[in-house]
């Protein structure tokens, strides 16, 4: 603790000295003040924060941008029960006026989605357009969120007794936690919020300990909302902090549901102690996608699909593609041209227009990269293009490493080369003879989030969306891996977890189902004809 409070103050004379221009900018068109003053972290119809302080650094340039106070085991006690009066309120508020809100919601974000999405950039570390896609992604929800508010709709069964009727009732299911990963520090809380509160819940928010300045210019956006519409604050309640603070929401039988995004080793923690308290839980774990290149294939949108999936946000996408099968009619052509869009890849400054590399988010990640291309190579793998990072000024100052392609000598997807998940650019190729070892690759690992195909054969693609094909939860084609819309449900299957957010029926569990038979008859027959009459 001594030491920790020290390497803090030494760490605040530098932010003392002032922050960059291009930190200023940002921070301060998103109302993050700028003056040094650590920041609250915790957020419950008043802001508050008096526990560790969490830096958050730029990724790009290893600037601490603020120093953020988290939530004490009190402080998140008192949001939590905070949590729980909110819902009791909210709870009654019809679902169209929730909508409303939820309406009001999505204007004020969008308002500032340019800015959001730069300070996505900026403490991500993801360029701008992807900030802003991600910013818009959450905007896209909440209209999502605004339509469902008033189509949340139970179901009357027939019954089978005369004069009864059966109601499946959906009602709000109470307080729903929130864990999120760095890598969408905004959109990921948004697919979220907006079913949550349409459906009536009290939503509590522990984002990624490392992207805090997100959490905090999202949730004053939405917090100003609420109090001008005199909902309680805690309806969309926040608490910063590391493992303790995300141990303790798990733990707490307070929580009904818990959404956790992260890795497939904390999951497995994280829906064991849920599941030991019976509380609900909704796991979105990681991926490890694949695309299968047939012979057929349009290779003018294969390439840039595959280029955008392994590259894009610097690999570090739950969708980002890691595996690629090409069947071994095109495969050299594929290599080759997909070499070339790698050479043209412009990394730097992620704020800056042209480009299109960012960094990797945290300098642990780097030892992430090394070490599974160190794997690679002592595995007699075959470097296409990439391999180390990049040691020349500026880009030495931040986490950017070179997007890497890599031939394995073996195409066992039992080994680890391609049964874990790297988060990082590693590209994977191997070459397959016919669809049906490709489909056998594409499913012969743990996880099972998403998977394309590109071809133009409607037989091949029958047999990769049906019984025989993909196994994944996201089954594409000719569409890459990575950039799913809002409309459907998004998740996984094995051990991405299962969980389903986002669009489609993903709603259906941030409500509690009841049926309910109702007898409005003069007679009490028994179901199943069973007679007990004295
Ligand atoms: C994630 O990586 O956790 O489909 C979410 C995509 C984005 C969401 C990714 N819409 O790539």
């Amino acid at each position: 603790m001594f030491v920790a409070k020290r390497l803090t103050r030494s760490k605040s004379v530098r932010l003392a000295r002032g922050l960059s221009s291009r930190a200023t900018t940002v921070l301060s068109s998103v109302d993050i003040p700028t003056t040094g003053q650590e920041l609250s972290g915790v957020y419950d119809g008043s802001w508050k924060g008096s526990g560790d302080i969490l830096e958050s650094v730029c990724p790009t340039t290893g600037e601490v941008l603020a120093r953020v106070k988290s939530a004490t085991p009190t402080e998140l006690r008192e949001s939590l029960a905070k949590s729980r009066e909110a819902y009791r309120y909210f709870r009654s508020v019809p679902a169209p006026r929730r909508g409303e809100i939820l309406r009001q919601i999505r204007y004020a974000l969008s308002k500032k989605r340019d800015e959001l999405g730069a300070l996505v950039s900026l403490e991500m570390g993801k360029i701008r357009t992807e900030g802003i896609g991600e910013v818009q992604e959450f905007v896209d929800i909440c209209d999502y969120g605004v339509g469902l508010s008033r189509m949340m709709n139970g179901r009357v069964v027939s019954s089978e007794r005369p004069g009864h009727s059966i109601l499946e009732v959906p009602n709000p299911l109470g307080v729903i936690a929130v864990l999120s990963a760095f890598n969408f520090p905004v959109a990921v809380y948004g697919w979220n919020l907006a079913l949550s509160l349409a459906a009536g819940n009290a939503t509590l928010w522990k984002p990624s300990p490392s992207t805090p300045l997100c959490s905090i210019a999202v949730t004053q956006i939405i917090s100003r909302v609420l109090e001008e519409n005199g909902i309680p604050g805690a309806v969309a309640g926040l608490v910063i902090g590391g493992k303790d603070v995300g141990e303790a929401i798990v733990e707490d039988r307070g929580v009904d549901m818990v959404s956790f995004t992260g890795s497939e080793a904390v999951g497995r923690a994280v829906g064991k102690v849920v599941q030991s308290r019976f509380g609900k839980v909704l796991l979105e774990l990681g991926g490890n996608n694949a695309a299968v290149i047939m012979p057929d294939a349009d290779l003018s949108l294969a390439i840039p699909a595959v280029f955008f999936g392994a590259v894009g946000t610097a690999g570090q996408r739950c969708t980002s593609t890691r595996r690629l099968y090409l069947h071994r009619d095109i495969a050299p052509e594929f290599l080759e041209r997909l070499k070339k869009l790698y050479a043209s890849v412009r990394a730097g400054d992620p704020l800056a227009k042209e480009t299109l590399l960012g960094p990797l988010h945290t300098r642990n990640a780097i030892k992430v990269y090394t070490d599974a291309v160190g794997y690679l190579r002592d595995a007699g793998a075959e470097i296409v293009t990439g391999g180390e990072r990049y040691s020349s000024p500026p880009l030495d100052q931040g986490y950017f490493v070179k997007p890497t392609i890599a031939l394995p000598k073996t195409a066992d997807p039992q080994d680890k080369i391609w049964s874990t998940e790297t988060f990082a650019p590693v590209l994977n190729a191997a070459v397959f003879e016919d669809i049906e070892q490709a489909i056998e690759w594409n499913n012969g690992v743990p996880q099972g989030l998403s998977s394309t195909l590109f071809t133009r054969d409607l037989r091949t693609v029958g047999k990769w969306i049906g019984p025989e094909g993909s196994d994944a939860g996201i089954v594409n084609v000719n569409v890459g891996t990575s950039g799913a819309e809002i409309g459907a449900a998004f998740g996984g299957n094995k051990s991405t977890g299962w969980g389903r957010e986002s669009g489609g029926d993903a709603w259906k569990q941030y409500v509690r189902w009841s049926a309910c038979t109702i007898n409005f008859s003069d007679k009490a027959p028994l179901a199943q004809g069973v007679d007990f009459s004295a």
